[in-house]
């Protein structure tokens, strides 16, 4: 049995739609419930609907075999876990965002606001440019607006967020899609079934192109 941690949301979903269009198809989780844990012991798949930011912590710790995990949480967290595949959907970016009439000083500490405090101080640590952060959990976009912060390092998918709070995108920092992500344990154990999953998904994400 392969456990599989995938995301809660809409990301979640369409990552499941992969794994059932590779075989690993597990009809019960169509059903509306709000069950988290679904098995096909025929196909020998289990999965488990996990908050986002979670999965790189089940699949680190063997909860969970292989998982769907965002590039932003696995940069943010550096789990001790393989990163086997690109699944190039729920593209994004990681970006500093400001007042669009933001002047930077660079004789002064930058206030940051952000969910991602670790990307944001190896960027700015990269640059030798003296941070405070302000960690949030959520509607990161108000900092600036409030003088909570100067900046904020947050995802941008659209932009729509940013433009209709009257921000906008100062730098790039990194692009983000999922990816497919593996215990390293179980990498080695299970590995026929795991390359067996990454091989089928490859080819799925390949007739897609
Ligand atoms: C993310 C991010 C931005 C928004 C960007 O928030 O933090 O707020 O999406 O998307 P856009 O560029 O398409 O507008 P999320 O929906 O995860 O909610 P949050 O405010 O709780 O972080």
């Amino acid at each position: 049995m392969i456990n599989i941690a995938l995301p809660k949301g809409r990301l979640g979903e369409k990552a499941y739609a992969i794994f059932e269009e590779a075989g690993y198809e597990c009809p019960a989780i169509h059903e509306e419930s709000r069950k988290l844990i679904f098995e096909n012991a025929e196909v020998g798949v289990r999965y488990f609907w996990v908050k986002p930011s979670d999965v790189v912590i089940y699949v680190e710790r063997g909860a969970a075999d292989i998982g769907i995990a965002g590039k932003d949480i696995i940069l943010e967290y550096s789990p001790d876990i393989y990163e086997l595949l690109d699944l190039g959907m729920g593209k994004c970016r990681m970006a500093v965002a400001a007042k669009k009439d933001f002047c930077d000083r660079r004789d002064r500490t930058l206030r940051v606001a952000t969910k991602f405090p670790n990307i944001a101080r190896d960027y700015y640590n990269k640059q030798s440019r003296e941070i405070e952060i302000i960690k949030l959990n959520g509607s990161i976009e108000l900092a600036p607006i409030l003088d909570l912060s100067d900046v904020i390092v947050d995802i941008v998918e659209t932009g729509k967020t940013l433009y209709e709070n009257e921000l906008e995108p100062k730098q790039d920092i990194v692009q983000i899609s999922a990816r497919l992500v593996s215990n390293k344990v179980s990498y080695k154990f299970k590995n026929e079934e795991i390359v067996a999953i990454c091989e089928k998904i490859e080819k799925v994400l390949a007739s897609k192109k």
